[in-house]
């Protein structure tokens, strides 16, 4: 029932000052009001009606979600509830992952079933690996994945069957299985070694861990230190809300895309060196700064908008990035197996200045997810062409539960934004002998 405001009514009233009309509108749980009932302001009665003009979405909701929680200024975030430092500390991120796509923690038999079905699904077609190899031998191990994904789309026809939960769900088991194998093929190929295939017996990161650097031998064991580290890199990453990649996800699903094209379409976006190509760019930052007595005149740099920190800032949290902090922990725990990253200096020392100095301070511009990633995944021995692939592979479970949510949402229909046309009014066409 309506409890704010003198009136008590949970409306809006809007006064349209060219016309004198008032209008009333509903406001809804969250805050909002429904841009559609903006549509009803008119000044007569041939004209389109009100709309919201919001470049880059910054104050628009597109979906009433129950995946993720963020509260950007207090620094929080949680998925389906549970708070995210509990889930790093005490989940694993296949648990993770049910969680994210059921809405409710399993129980031990479901999750050995569900731990099962992703680990009896790994393998790739061979077919994957002639496309690896048409791949030159530089090419980035993200290009190769997308591509690698899309390709899984004409190998599973029956994945455009998107409105049948059954076929949906086994390309979701299909895609969070095979992502581990088709980043350490390209992995592999980038190194021109030769392939590792799937091991059954190991867990998901242990497994991975084992494609990418297992040489010559049968029985490479993964640091169980390292092995939890990445577990836990995967639970941090696994869905971000409505972010630039997830909303691509959802506006390719839209169209009612099979899930393989519409992840492809995602990864795309978190390729992007302002999403999750920023662990990548961050890392070629700290080495080009090279040491910590280069950092003030970098920093005037910044200052000076010649160019960004990158690892700094976010559209959301307007606090330290919780994930951030989670990770800055688990550095320490990396670094006494590994030994320390050297760029750690660099980057802690970035931090320093970058909490005390005016400019970062007045922009709310703290440490996110991707700063210390990077060094993590270099020391552990990753190369920087990996790092949004590393973000990628825990990242699919997140547009998967936000994909099936929106395929099971009455509410919602093919994307397509409006426009505000400010281009030229209608003219003739100027032959090519009366122009300019
Ligand atoms: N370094 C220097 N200045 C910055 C930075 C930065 N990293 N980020 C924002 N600013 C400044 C920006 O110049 C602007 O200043 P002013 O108001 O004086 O013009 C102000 O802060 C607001 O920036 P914005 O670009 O309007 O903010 P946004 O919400 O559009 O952008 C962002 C968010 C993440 C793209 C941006 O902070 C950025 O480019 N950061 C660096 C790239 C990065 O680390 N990306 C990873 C994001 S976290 C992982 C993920 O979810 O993908």
């Amino acid at each position: 029932m309506a409890e704010n405001g003198s009136s008590g009514k949970n409306t809006l009233s809007i006064r349209d000052n060219r016309t004198g009309r008032d209008y009333e509108v509903d406001i809804l749980e969250g805050d909002v009001i429904r841009a559609m009932d903006l549509r009803q302001i008119k000044v007569g009665d041939d004209d389109f009606g009100m709309m919201a003009y919001d470049p880059a979405y910054k104050n628009t909701a597109s979906t009433r979600s129950t995946v993720t929680y963020i509260d950007g200024a207090k620094g929080i975030l949680r998925y389906r509830g549970y708070p995210i430092d509990q889930l790093a500390e005490r989940s694993t991120h296949l648990e993770v992952a049910y969680l994210l796509l059921k809405g409710e923690l399993p129980s031990q038999s479901e999750l050995d079933d569900f731990v099962h079905e992703v680990t009896y699904h790994t393998y790739v077609h061979e077919n994957i690996i002639d496309l690896m190899e048409g791949f030159r031998y530089d090419a980035h191990a993200m290009g190769m994945c997308i591509s690698g994904v899309a390709a899984l789309s004409t190998f599973y026809p029956e994945a455009k069957d998107v409105h049948n939960p059954q076929a949906r769900w086994e390309q979701i088991i299909r895609l969070i299985a095979k992502m581990p194998t088709l980043a350490a093929y390209a992995y592999r190929h980038h190194r021109g070694l030769p392939y590792v295939y799937p091991e059954n017996e190991l867990s998901y990161s242990a497994n991975f861990l084992n494609m990418l650097f297992r040489i010559g031998t049968r029985d490479y064991t993964p640091s169980p230190v390292l092995e939890r580290a990445l577990d836990v890199l995967f639970i941090l990453h696994a869905d971000h809300e409505q972010n630039c990649s997830t909303t691509t996800m959802r506006v390719i699903g839209s169209a009612d895309a099979d899930p393989y094209s519409a992840l492809a379409g995602a990864m795309g976006a978190l390729y992007g060196p302002l999403h999750g190509g920023a662990n990548e760019a961050v890392l070629r930052m700290l080495k080009r700064i090279g040491s910590v007595d280069n950092i003030p005149d970098f920093m005037e740099g910044v200052k000076n908008r010649e160019e960004r920190l990158m690892g700094f800032g976010h559209r959301v949290y307007k606090a330290y990035d919780p994930r951030a902090q989670i990770i800055k922990r688990t550095a320490d725990e990396v670094f006494e197996v590994t030994g320390r990253n050297p760029l750690l200096d660099i980057a802690l020392e970035l931090e320093k200045i970058a909490l005390n100095e005016d400019f970062f301070v007045e922009r709310n511009l703290y440490p996110n997810v991707d700063f210390y990633s990077g060094i993590i995944y270099q020391a552990m021995g990753f190369p920087v062409e990996m790092f949004p692939v590393l973000f990628a592979i825990p990242r699919t479970v997140g547009w998967l539960a936000q994909w099936q949510e929106l395929l099971e949402d009455d509410e919602q229909k093919i994307a397509r934004p409006r426009q505000v046309y400010v281009g030229p009014d209608e003219r003739d066409f100027v032959p090519m002998e009366n122009r300019g």
